[in-house]
């Protein structure tokens, strides 16, 4: 559920006109719904039903301070994956320590932060990891507390580079050398074994790989229970989002009309299914959710600059380009994409929406059905919220757009769009090269 909806025909977040948004700012600018983060945050958070749960968004999918803030007063806690992240969720104003910190390759500088600020506990997916860690701990006097990511062998059924839960991904130790690991762990003066970590990929769209995957590290679970007390249990994210259809996945009439097998993930088809394998284990639980909270509270906002008629194709061509959202040229991914000012009265027109960029790879959707649209009137791609700011670019010196949070009838700047000073304030041109000649 989310709350982007048309009021007449004018595209609306809560009860804020887009368009106003967009003449105000500019484009192309996200725009985020404080309202759909609180119900996606609500509604997850109590999924697991009676069960010790503590959410850590990973803020990977979108790091903005103002939506870390506002996550942060409902209660999350965050799973971060470099020193950056860390140092973003001390900017919004919040605390870490009940967050972690995964990632395959922590530097020594990342380690020594993550412990002098006192986090909740390392996600380590290596022994050469523990290893360092355990060195960091030791030169700061301190016992670092851990878990580790264990690779269940799942297939999560998602995009190929999504997928982390297999035995050929890069992630985490494998289920059959999980025990050793741990008894390594536990060997090392300066760690503290504190739970088991898994991920198996993200945007899944149906719950019997996370059941599959949590069946299979129950056994382990208990034994690491028994043998080194761990008092925890972290889900990792993955639960994926409504793509195709996010327009009307904002209703619940949509949901209820489709036959029940057939209704994308919901928290709730998701705690239905695990609560029942958990709650034996009496472990804490962490839920480490990225696009699940984000994806569906954020749009972008982009306007038309020229309609192309070419051969056997039309180009919608926007100011929005891959540098501002790559999802589709670097997963195929779909965004719906829909006018702002909606006009039944005129016809619908097939065409590839496209970006300036000089590559072809710049193309958001081919052969689109959309309504007729022309110079100066505004789109909005949908479920833009997770992946999406956090993965822009200045490709082709384009500035990283602006960011505007919505909140009821009140909406405010909480990114300024980047300027071209800002673009090159860290660039240099050594004193040998301006003694040269200039064309
Ligand atoms: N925990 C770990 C260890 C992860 O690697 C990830 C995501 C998450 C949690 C959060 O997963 P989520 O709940 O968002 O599925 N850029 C891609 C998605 C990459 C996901 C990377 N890891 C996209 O745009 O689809």
């Amino acid at each position: 559920m989310h709350r982007f909806q048309y009021a007449g025909n004018a595209l609306h977040c809560e009860t804020v006109d887009l368009a106003a948004v967009a003449r105000l700012y500019g484009t192309p600018t996200y725009v985020y719904s404080a309202g759909t983060v609180e119900d996606n945050y609500r509604r997850l958070a109590g999924s697991l039903d009676g069960l010790d749960v503590q959410v850590c968004y990973a803020l990977k999918a979108n790091s903005n301070l103002a939506l870390l803030r506002l996550l942060a007063n409902l209660g999350a806690a965050f799973d971060f994956v470099s020193g950056g992240e860390l140092r973003r969720v001390q900017a919004a104003g919040a605390k870490v320590n009940r967050s972690v910190f995964a990632g395959v390759g922590k530097t020594e500088a990342d380690i020594r932060l993550a412990l002098e600020a006192g986090i909740f506990a390392f996600h380590v997916e290596s022994e050469p990891e523990l290893a360092r860690i355990n060195h960091v701990a030791g030169q700061l006097g301190r016992k670092a507390p851990v878990a580790i990511r264990v690779n269940p062998d799942v297939d999560a059924r998602t995009h190929a580079k999504i997928t982390t839960g297999k035995s050929e991904n890069k992630f985490g130790i494998p289920l059959a050398f999980a025990a050793a690991a741990y008894a390594a762990a536990a060997k090392f003066p300066h760690l503290e074994v504190k739970g088991l970590q898994m991920h198996i990929g993200s945007q899944l769209t149906a719950v019997g790989p996370f059941f599959e995957a949590v069946e299979k590290l129950i056994p382990l679970a208990q034994q690491l229970q028994r043998d080194h007390g761990i008092t925890y249990f972290s889900l990792g994210g993955g639960i994926g989002v409504v793509y195709q259809d996010a327009l009307a996945s904002g209703s619940s009439s949509w949901w209820e009309a489709l036959p029940p097998d057939q209704r994308p993930i919901t928290p709730e088809a998701y705690g239905a299914a695990l609560t029942p394998l958990l709650r034996p284990l009496g472990l804490k639980l962490l839920l480490e959710p990225g696009r699940f909270m984000v994806a569906n509270a954020g749009v972008l906002l982009a306007r038309v600059e020229y309609l192309k008629r070419g051969q056997g194709r039309n180009f919608l061509i926007l100011d929005a380009a891959m540098n501002d959202l790559v999802r589709p040229a670097m997963y195929d991914a779909y965004h719906e994409i829909v006018p702002l000012q909606r006009d039944t009265s005129r016809r619908a027109l097939k065409v590839d929406v496209v970006g300036p960029i000089c590559e072809s790879s710049d193309c958001f959707a081919k052969e689109r059905m959309l309504q007729e649209l022309g110079e100066g009137e505004y789109v909005a791609f949908l479920s833009a919220g997770a992946y999406s700011f956090a993965m822009a670019s200045r490709y082709n010196v384009r500035p990283l757009p602006a960011e505007v949070l919505v909140r009821g009838s009140n909406f405010e700047l909480v990114t300024a769009r980047e300027s071209f000073e800002q673009m090159i304030a860290g660039e240099r041109i050594p004193a040998w090269l301006k003694q040269g000649n200039q064309a």
